[in-house]
């Protein structure tokens, strides 16, 4: 996890670290830093708190003068958010200061060799053998000391890194972990992700695996690890400014909610055509499919309960069994993937280190991979076979909800090109459905209007201790990504439950006055529903049943009732997630919650 971020240019170095670092919190926020060279002096500032702070504490960037600097916002993973073990971490002459994002996992060998040549270590972090490192191979040649030290090194690395004898250079490395350079013409930069890039240059280079750039004022050079200089390409970054910015909504959560009809939109722009699906530049093959017996979905969070929609739509659509796994699971478990298996990976970011390394596994078994993510140009993007990207544009929320829902949107599509390559639903079918599945995005607009109403029953869970979330089939997939989307920003217990499965154990836990959310959208089993929700009110719950419009059958056995409008039955989700992002949403809120920001959490987890 964590944020880096580098400067050198024309111009202040700390201004920009300070307002990149601002953009990368939701990647880690328990402490940060940045380091400035001055007069060839490395002057760093810490806190062990939020960029606000650090802001406020060097006078947004005025007490640390100079043009050329490194940042770190820490999600902390060695050693507690402190001020010791908050980047930048410097080498013991002070020639050296690093931030780094990911995990060295041979720090504990290496640090205890440097410290057996009686280098003095002040934090608990793996990063600081980095500096120490450097220090240690450094003759003059600094390219040169960082391939050695990059070299060295075993796990995940952005690295950023700065060195008094050169006051106007930048380096930085990369291996698995995330890192971007902006190019302008006053200053070149780098960051952990466009976001923090975006207000300075649309022109950036995407530093790949066991790359160094060094990068001055007026160059960005790119070498290999045996210091040979490689030629990289421009690209532009495509979205608006505007989009990473709160456009007057008072959290990011809310903006991206309502931002989801037109990022659904998006995912299916220019992908439905003529009653049919088109994957532009798919390598994955009729021919190919037709040897496929078995899908996995692997996929972690909320990606995974989207994973989940889409077992439930392809199973139905392509009758191809299909398993939805955990990434951290999956990777450690031997996996029983081979040629005959279709892996889908799903991840917002495209970064998340143990869905990247169940991707890798499934590629080395030989499996064809297809990735469902939406930031460009990421890891994942780039390791899978095919890449369907979701176009949401940035996320920046912990918390994610038009993630989640142009990564269903893109399961319907694909569920359909199964079909249809596969033959397993005629024409007709496959073109009603993806003319509902285009319907979605008014459909959801139309939710979108409940949020008032939404805003005054959230106000309930504000004292409820623990609730729960009942569906069945699409249904119960939505109710694990409500009672998710519940507890990770209000921090009340949630669980959510196969309403069938209830009466083998959490029926136990019902009792006066526990709110049960009950989701009915899926149609086919609105009657098993109906008697679901008959158990738990007998048992005194407070019943909150989420139906499709007209399907007043519910109202008797219910205490309130939330009406989503009636969409074809594979697509209930899409529908039926958007009041329990809402409901959320304002539980946190009543609850004065830090919602963008939940305490523990942080958005791109490229940990394992
Ligand atoms: C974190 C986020 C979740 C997200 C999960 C997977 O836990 O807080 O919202 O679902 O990571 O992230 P990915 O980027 O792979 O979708």
């Amino acid at each position: 996890m964590c944020g880096i971020v580098g400067f050198t240019g024309k111009s202040a170095a700390a201004p920009f670290l300070l307002e990149g670092l601002h953009k990368l919190e939701y990647r880690g926020y328990d402490s940060a830093g940045i380091s400035v060279i001055e007069n060839s002096v490395i002057n760093t500032e810490k806190t062990v708190g939020r960029i606000k702070a650090l802001s406020e504490q060097t006078n947004a960037g005025a007490l640390t003068p100079g043009f050329v600097g490194v940042g770190h916002t820490r999600w902390a993973t060695h050693g507690a958010p402190s001020i010791e073990n908050a980047h930048p971490h410097l080498s013991g002459k002070r020639k050296f200061a690093v931030v780094h994002n990911g995990i060295i996992e041979n720090y504990a060998i290496l640090r205890e060799q440097l410290i057996g040549e009686g280098v003095k270590f002040v934090s608990e972090t793996d990063t600081e053998v980095v500096p120490h490192l450097l220090e240690k191979y450094y003759d003059g040649d600094l390219i040169k000391a960082v391939s050695k030290v990059v070299n060295l090194l075993e796990g995940s690395f952005a690295l950023g890194i700065i060195c008094t004898d050169f006051p106007d250079t930048l380096v930085a490395a990369r291996r698995f972990s995330p890192l971007i350079i902006g190019i302008s013409e006053n200053a070149n930069i780098i960051a952990s992700d466009v976001t923090a890039i975006a207000s300075v240059t649309k022109d950036i280079i995407y530093l790949d695996d066991n790359e160094i750039a060094v990068l001055t004022p007026e160059k960005a050079e790119v070498f290999d690890l045996s210091g040979n200089k490689i030629s990289k390409d421009l690209s532009k970054i495509t979205w608006d400014v505007s989009a990473a910015e709160k456009g007057g909504f008072e959290y990011f959560m809310m903006k991206e909610i309502h931002e989801q009809p037109h990022a659904v939109k998006q995912t299916l722009s220019g992908r439905i055509k003529n009653g049919e699906v088109v994957f532009e530049d798919f390598s994955l093959t009729t021919e190919k499919l037709k040897s496929i017996n078995r899908i996995v979905i692997i996929a972690c969070g909320s990606a995974y309960h989207a994973g989940i929609v889409g077992k439930y739509v392809i199973e139905e659509m392509v009758r191809i069994p299909c398993e939805v796994d955990l990434a951290s699971e999956s990777r450690y478990r031997k996996p029983i993937i081979n040629d005959k298996t279709l892996t889908i990976v799903i991840s917002q970011s495209g970064e998340t280190a143990d869905t990247l390394a169940a991707l890798r596994e499934a590629k080395r078994l030989g499996s064809h991979t297809v990735s469902v993510v939406n930031v460009v140009g990421s890891s994942i993007a780039k390791a899978s076979d095919d890449c369907i990207y979701t176009w949401a544009g940035p996320e920046i929320a912990v918390a994610t909800t038009k993630g989640y829902s142009t990564q269903i949107a893109v399961m319907y599509l694909f569920a359909a090109w199964l079909a249809k390559h596969l033959g397993t639903k005629d024409d007709k079918y496959i073109a009603d459905f993806l003319s509902e599945v285009k319907a979605l995005p008014q459909k959801i607009e139309e939710i979108l209007s409940l949020e008032g109403l939404l805003k005054e029953m959230a106000k309930r869970s504000v004292n409820d201790e623990s609730l729960f979330f009942i569906g069945r089939n699409i249904d119960y997939a939505v109710s694990l990504e409500a009672s998710l989307k519940l507890k990770e920003i209000s921090y009340i217990h949630s669980e959510a439950y196969a309403a069938g499965e209830l009466k083998h154990g959490t029926i136990s836990l019902i009792e006066e006055n526990r709110t049960v959310f009950a989701l009915t959208c899926y149609k086919a089993l609105a009657d098993k529903m109906l008697s679901n929700i008959k158990e738990v009110s007998a048992r005194g719950a407070y019943v909150i049943t989420c139906a499709n419009e007209g399907d007043t059958d519910f109202e008797k056995e219910s205490n309130q009732m939330i009406y989503v409008p009636r969409v074809h039955e594979l697509l209930v989700a899409s529908t039926e997630v958007i009041p329990f992002q809402i409901y959320a949403y304002y539980v946190a809120y009543h609850k004065g919650c830090d919602i963008d920001k939940p305490r523990n959490l942080a958005k791109s987890v490229t940990v394992e």
